[in-house]
């Protein structure tokens, strides 16, 4: 595990939508679109599963995954390589039910996502572009 950088947190807290990446047990990429996600601390993310149906399948089968965020206002752009351990009951689940059901109540909530972050990469072009920051 390791802390994100406040560069890294700042930037990613400030994207929406978000693109996530998983894949399957044989490797199959997907990524989507995420709205629904917070950092809870300096290494972990929770994520609202609300429509997910390939990447639940995949994150069901592959605990990785890979978030991408990019600020136009910075010029930063990271690559948040994790884990996650996926809940459907318990505190982490109600923690999610309510932050998304205050938002909006007829979310469906069906998931929680937690990322443990395992390592990140500054995306920037340029010279350090791919290199591994934490
Ligand atoms: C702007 C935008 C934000 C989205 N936010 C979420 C979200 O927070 N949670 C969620 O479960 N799906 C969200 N979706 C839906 C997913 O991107 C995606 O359509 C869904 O997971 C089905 O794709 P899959 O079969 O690849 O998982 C969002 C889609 C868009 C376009």
């Amino acid at each position: 595990m390791v802390k994100m950088p406040a560069e890294v947190r700042e930037t990613l807290e400030k994207q929406k939508p978000v693109p996530i990446a998983t894949a399957s047990k044989d490797g199959i990429p997907n990524v989507v679109f995420v709205g629904m996600l917070k950092v809870l601390d300096d290494e972990t993310i929770m994520i609202a599963d609300n429509f997910f149906y390939k990447t639940a399948a995949n994150l069901g089968e592959n605990p990785q995954i890979s978030i991408l965020c990019y600020s136009s206002e910075t010029k930063k752009s990271f690559q948040i390589k994790g884990k996650v351990e996926v809940h459907t009951t318990g505190p982490v689940h109600e923690e999610m039910l309510k932050w998304v059901h205050g938002i909006n109540p007829k979310l469906p909530g069906k998931s929680t996502v937690m990322v443990k972050v395992d390592k990140i990469y500054n995306a920037m072009w340029g010279p350090a572009a791919g290199k591994q920051i934490a």
